[in-house]
């Protein structure tokens, strides 16, 4: 008999896989949508600021060859929204509630409004969003990220996670996972999209998007060896009790076995999402477990992290 179960800091998951934030995330009905989706162990809210944003203006999403890029810029219904959504159905599945605020200031005072809610599910600090308009990506910058962390976990006890961009040099995956590994993170999610890439169209000479020039985060496909190499590299490097969510190039049930084999706890589905909906969730568990009877495994901790090198 096959099982896909997972947990995180005590929060058991019927199977491995939920959206990636941003994706099937924004209003109630796409939550619910993910939540009721066969195959989706858990879902992720929109990345919450403070107060309600229209995010950027413009064409925003595009698809492009083995993926998308978008530059959304945060468009979300604020805290309180995602606050509701998830104390509301937290009792059905765990749930994870991300928050991005756009300073410091911002996101210590959303998780203090967390800390004494009601929500008992995880919450996912999203420290890599590279669609703010003169805002860099947090988590690049990894004296702010260490300063940022001290804050947080000076007075939050519930359990959290990090969301972090794609790095993509070993000295940087030491450097972050040195900085992790000093607080009691109950996961790291990895990858954000790939920060400010450009896409041109061929037929009228022009980026595909309209925020920021044209620049924008890529998803899909084509980001997938970046993420296997994050998740890979920060199973390697963090304490075993800080679980991995990978993110990042997930199309088919290879994809997901391959996150899992990197070192993955759950893996979390976006650009595939948007294009098949949630009914992919139920394909991929169904591939997965195919890939595993081939392979004589019934759970996943017979190959998680179980990557192997040649000589
Ligand atoms: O632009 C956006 O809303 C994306 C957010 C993210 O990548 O975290």
């Amino acid at each position: 008999m096959t099982t896909l179960t997972a947990s995180i800091a005590g929060f058991d998951f019927d199977n491995v896989l939920l959206n990636a934030a941003g994706v099937y995330c924004q209003t109630a009905s796409e939550l619910d949508q993910i939540l009721e989706a066969s195959g989706a162990g858990s879902l992720v809210t929109k990345s919450a600021t403070p107060a309600e944003r229209d995010g950027n203006a413009g064409v925003r999403f595009a698809e492009m060859p083995l993926g998308s890029i978008n530059s959304m810029g945060l468009p979300n219904l604020g805290l309180d929204y995602y606050l509701d959504y998830t104390i509301t159905h937290q009792d059905e599945k765990p749930l994870f509630l991300s928050i991005a605020g756009l300073t410091k200031a911002d996101n210590l005072a959303m998780l203090r409004d967390v800390q004494d809610s009601d929500f008992n599910g995880l919450v996912e600090l999203n420290l890599s969003c590279p669609n703010v308009p003169g805002k860099p990506q947090t988590a690049y910058d990894f004296d702010t990220t260490r300063e940022i962390l001290n804050e947080v976990f000076s007075f939050y006890t519930k359990p959290l996670g990090v969301k972090l961009p794609p790095y993509f040099d070993i000295a940087h995956f030491d450097m972050i996972a040195e900085i992790l590994n000093d607080f009691p993170l109950a996961f790291v999610n990895t990858i954000n999209s790939i920060g400010n890439g450009l896409v041109v169209d061929p037929e009228t000479d022009t980026v595909v998007i309209a925020p920021k020039g044209g620049f924008g985060g890529l998803g899909g496909e084509i980001v997938k060896p970046t993420a296997l190499a994050n998740v890979r590299a920060l199973r390697q490097r963090l304490r075993p009790e800080i679980k991995i969510i990978g993110t990042g190039g997930v199309t088919n049930g290879r994809d997901v076995y391959d996150h899992i084999l990197c070192g993955a706890d759950l893996v979390s589905v976006g650009t595939s999402l948007y294009f098949e909906g949630p009914a992919i969730f139920e394909r991929l568990n169904n591939e997965l477990i195919a890939i595993m009877a081939e392979k004589g495994y019934n759970h996943l901790d017979e190959f998680r992290g179980r990557l192997q090198t040649l000589a």
